[in-house]
């Protein structure tokens, strides 16, 4: 049964919680699971020093793992906008893995990683290249594996206006469904929200796993997921400040459509 943590928004720079980051490493250490994947926002404004220390602390989560870049890993400083506008992923591709869009297969889950980001625009965008290419990648998927789409921006609605969200979501997930993926994986909001879609998609966000943006009363937080031959359990866990741990916060059980 394989275990997936799912952690994002690690935002190291000067609204980063050490204490936090601590609790997060060792609970990846404790639980031990099959795939670790980080969707995005490793630094706040992409400095080298945020990202030195965010590959120092990703090289003690042992792999496999699978990482993309959020909107905040593009350079984001009046002496950096240059760069930003001319090659935005350099020191990602530097620091934290050396490809935007990376795929990692593990016995029962296919895991797919997109950079949905752009320089300018707010985030959302898939080139059709990049269609074209997770096309290809889940098709390469076992039978029978658990497709699983991992990026930095949200294709709920969360119930509210979305300013920064993906663009037409809807048509997204039609596509994604053609596909055959079953979960999707994201951050970017800094809220823990769990949801099937109408198409049958789960998708799973993940609060911010050890910045002090916190928003709309959640605490840091990240998800454990596992996926059986039947179904897909998505566990919320929490940081309670007063106990000064991560604490289980509600889960959510989908049945997994049977396949031929
Ligand atoms: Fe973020
Ligand atoms: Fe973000």
């Amino acid at each position: 049964m394989p275990t997936l943590f799912h952690l994002s928004d690690l935002h190291f720079g000067p609204k980063f919680n050490a204490r936090v980051s601590e609790l997060v490493l060792q609970d990846i250490l404790n639980t031990k699971p099959d795939l670790t994947i980080l969707s995005g926002d490793f630094t706040m404004r992409g400095r080298v020093e945020e990202y030195e220390q965010a590959r120092a602390y990703i090289e003690q989560i042992p792999p496999p793992r699978l990482m993309l870049p959020g909107n905040h890993d593009q350079p984001l400083y009046p002496r950096a906008m240059w760069e930003r506008v001319t090659t935005p992923w350099a020191r990602y591709q530097k620091y934290i893995h050396a490809t935007v869009d990376s795929c990692v297969e593990i016995p029962g889950v296919y895991a797919v990683g997109i950079n949905d980001n752009r320089p300018i625009l707010p985030g959302g965008f898939w080139s059709q290249e990049q269609r074209a290419w997770m096309t290809r990648e889940f098709a390469r998927a076992e039978r029978g594996a658990c497709k699983v789409l991992a990026m930095h921006h949200q294709l709920n609605w969360n119930n509210k206006r979305r300013p920064f969200g993906q663009w037409f979501p809807t048509a997204h997930l039609n596509w994604l469904k053609t596909l055959g993926v079953e979960l999707v994986l994201n951050g970017h909001m800094h809220i823990p929200v769990t949801i099937r879609s109408a198409q049958g998609i789960v998708l799973a966000q993940a609060g911010t796993s050890m910045s002090t943006r916190l928003r709309h009363g959640h605490n840091n937080a990240y998800n454990l997921i596992a996926v059986t031959p039947d179904e897909i359990r998505v566990r919320i866990m929490e940081h309670d400040p007063q106990q000064d741990k991560f604490l289980p916060r509600g889960e959510h059980v989908f049945p997994r459509e049977k396949r031929d």
